[in-house]
């Protein structure tokens, strides 16, 4: 670094911490960054070296300070500058409907608008801002007084240790606002593995794991802690008002306060109820844990009319999602056949409600498990569901075996076809292992047409069965070579039906690419993965003849599934099958550039292959480099090699290099 003189210095430092305040914003508020990690981290490094250099330009707000101080002995006590409340709940519509009849009588009748926003499983917080700096920060505690957690707040990414100045708003003299300290679930799942590995006991659950982080006496611990915050409420200020809670939700972003754009404005309480079942459904696709949703008034001066009782206000209420989980009994156990040929035992279940349907089937995953857990045929039994996952079964309850139960047996042979069962060696399922058996047939149809498959509307799992059943369909591809007089001529189907059935299979022609290869159901290829593909590849036949090196290059691709997805394309039968496919004239789009013209980056689309030894790099290290600036790396040298990077000793690479013509660079050169 080149000598500053403090002047200078000063400039720089003012410059980084203004330009990484912007960015934090655009990352934690808008969730949508403007620069790449790298970047950001090159900025967060060149402001720590001089803030090292020069200590004289410390600043406690900047945000070089989110790291965590010294321990504490204890927790301050905090009084809020308004009682936190509580809230009350409710189990079910009627329950919901009895809280807008009451809000409605208190005001006398008049419209009533609510906002609705998802129930966060974490910890309450209240903040200070003074004249827009961070200076206070507490738990909710009983509600009247918290505890002083300022230390550890400060070091959550999310929480701005100074307020953005909105444009034509001037910051108020005073802010508390108020908000959710939560974690993603997926952070949960890594932190409670490191913690496993380091023989460290897990958190229960993320509700725990935030807690625990966010009351730690050395705020260190907290910052390595991935720690969010959502804000929803606010406390006594100064020098700002809101009229409503919609405002204030608009409000917040703009002063660098996150906010989950996820609430919606409700006319009715109808509305208010559609939407949390709206979100009760899509529960499971949600990062973080919620168990329902806080239906509030959304005019203020409604609120103080209404008041509160018990702690909690009478302008809110909690509605619950319906529990995940319930007790019934396994009437039997039977074998299901998947596509691949594996097998799942599956519990068929007295009938019972549970998350909002009602359950009659549950999966035992495999027969290894029902062993593990002893769970026997006619055992009382605890079921659980998650979201659109199948339910399953958690575990039995012994202490209600009235020695009836009878333990199950893995039968020997395909309760479809009659084949007899395989397990192969390194796996606990067992297979079918007839690729003509008709369970496997109609497994794999209904996969592709499923929908985020092809998503062929109207072709259900009786159609499937019957086409099947009748020969008309042997493979996916003979899905498009139907006839309306084969279609009118089964059960239940109609003029009108066949037509809409005939045009929806046209539709699906047209599918994007993602899909169209998730519909394959290669093995390990998700919907997830199937994107990351499509992603990479600009065509199927691109995929087809991807080497397993190669397809490790794909974010989150691993040997595993790079073997898995190699196989399939290498398999005869699957190459026939998407030839057919093609040939009916499905037509994969193209999604790669798109996503290239979205965010250009300089290496976008360019191949690199390294031989030799770098002096600068480590291989890993200049392959990481390639792929964060929008190339890719692979080790092996093809036709679509754009450039070969010699260092010292190359390889045989380079020969095949020149041999292909691939343009060769020196270790300077690709510098
Ligand atoms: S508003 C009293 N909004 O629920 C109303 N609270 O049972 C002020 N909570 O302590 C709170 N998500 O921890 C509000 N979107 C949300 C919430 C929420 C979770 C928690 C909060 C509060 C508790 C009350």
């Amino acid at each position: 670094m080149a000598e500053l003189s403090l002047q200078e210095a000063r400039q720089r430092v003012e410059e980084l911490r203004r330009e990484i305040r912007k960015h934090n914003y655009y990352y934690y508020v808008l969730d949508s960054p403007i620069i790449s990690d790298a970047e950001y981290d090159a900025l967060m490094r060149e402001l720590q070296e001089l803030e090292a250099r020069f200590p004289e330009l410390y600043d406690p707000t900047s945000p070089t300070q989110q790291v965590g101080a010294p321990p504490q002995e204890e927790f301050r006590p905090v009084r809020h500058t308004l009682p936190m409340l509580s809230l009350a709940n409710a189990f079910n519509e009627e329950e919901v409907r009895e809280f807008d009849r009451r809000v409605k009588r208190l005001l006398d009748g008049g419209p009533v608008e609510y906002i609705v926003e998802p129930k966060y499983d974490g910890l309450a917080v209240e903040l200070i801002y003074e004249d827009g700096v961070f200076t206070v920060g507490a738990t909710r505690g009983d509600g009247e007084v918290g505890e002083d957690v300022t230390l550890n707040l400060k070091t959550i990414k999310s929480i701005p240790l100074v307020l953005r100045e909105p444009e034509g708003r001037p910051l108020p003299k005073r802010l508390a606002v108020r908000g959710e300290v939560y974690m993603d679930i997926a952070d949960f799942k890594r932190l409670n593995e490191e913690r496993l590995a380091q023989g460290e006991p897990p958190f229960a659950n993320p509700r725990n794991a935030a807690a625990g982080s966010l009351r730690q006496l050395d705020s260190r611990i907290t910052a390595r802690r991935p720690l969010k915050i959502f804000f929803y409420d606010v406390g006594q200020c100064e020098g700002i008002e809101f009229q409503t809670q919609e405002e204030l939700l608009k409000t917040l972003p703009e002063f660098g306060l996150r906010v989950n754009p996820l609430f919606r404005k409700c006319g009715t309480i109808e509305e208010a109820i559609a939407f949390h079942h709206e979100l009760e459904r899509e529960r499971e696709a949600l990062p973080y844990e919620s168990d329902g949703v806080v239906i509030k008034v959304d005019r203020f001066e409604l609120r103080r009319r209404l008041g509160e009782i018990a702690r909690a206000p009478r302008w809110a209420v909690a509605y619950k999602f319906s529990p995940r989980q319930a007790t019934t009994r396994i009437k039997e156990i039977i074998l299901q056949v998947g596509r691949t040929g594996a097998i799942t035992p599956v519990a068929l279940l007295e009938p019972v409600e549970l998350a909002g349907a009602t359950i009659s089937r549950a999966t035992l995953h495999n027969q290894e498990e029902i062993a593990a857990k002893d769970i026997r045929i006619g055992d009382l039994v605890l079921v659980e569901r998650a979201g659109d996952v199948i339910p399953e079964v958690v575990k039995a309850i012994p202490e209600a075996r009235t020695g009836e139960e009878r333990e199950f047996v893995m039968p020997e042979h395909c309760p479809v076809c009659g084949s007899r069962l395989v397990r192969p060696e390194d796996e606990v399922l067992y297979r079918c292992p007839n690729i003509s058996c008709p369970a496997r047939i109609k497994e794999s149809i209904r996969h592709f047409a499923s929908k985020g498959a092809l998503d062929i509307e109207g072709l259900g799992d009786k159609l499937v069965n019957q086409l099947v059943e009748k020969g008309l369909v042997r493979e996916v591809a003979d899905i498009f070579h139907l006839k309306r007089e084969e279609l009118v001529a089964l059960e239940r189907m109609g003029e009108k039906s066949a037509a809409n059935l005939l045009e929806a299979i046209e539709r699906s022609k047209q599918v994007p690419l993602s899909r169209f290869i998730y519909a394959l159901g290669i093995r390990h290829v998700g919907e997830r993965l199937a994107e990351l593909l499509a992603r990479h590849y600009a065509t199927i036949e691109e995929l087809m003849e991807a080497t397993e090196e190669e397809l490790q290059a794909v974010p989150e691709v691993g040997p595993e599934v790079a073997r898995s997805i190699s196989q399939f394309f290498s398999t005869e039968k699957n190459r026939e099958a998407i030839k057919r496919l093609l040939e009916a004239g499905v037509r994969p789009i193209p999604e790669r550039v798109e996503i290239e013209e979205a965010r250009p980056l300089p290496l976008a689309g360019k191949r690199f292959v390294f031989t030799g030894a770098l002096r600068a790099f480590t291989r890993e290290e200049a392959e990481e480099l390639v792929r964060r600036l929008g190339g890719e790396a692979s080790s092996s040298v093809s036709r679509k090699t754009d450039y070969v990077v010699v260092g010292e000793a190359p390889g045989s690479k380079l020969a095949k290099a020149q041999e292909l013509g691939v343009k060769v660079l020196s270790e300077e050169e690709f510098k």
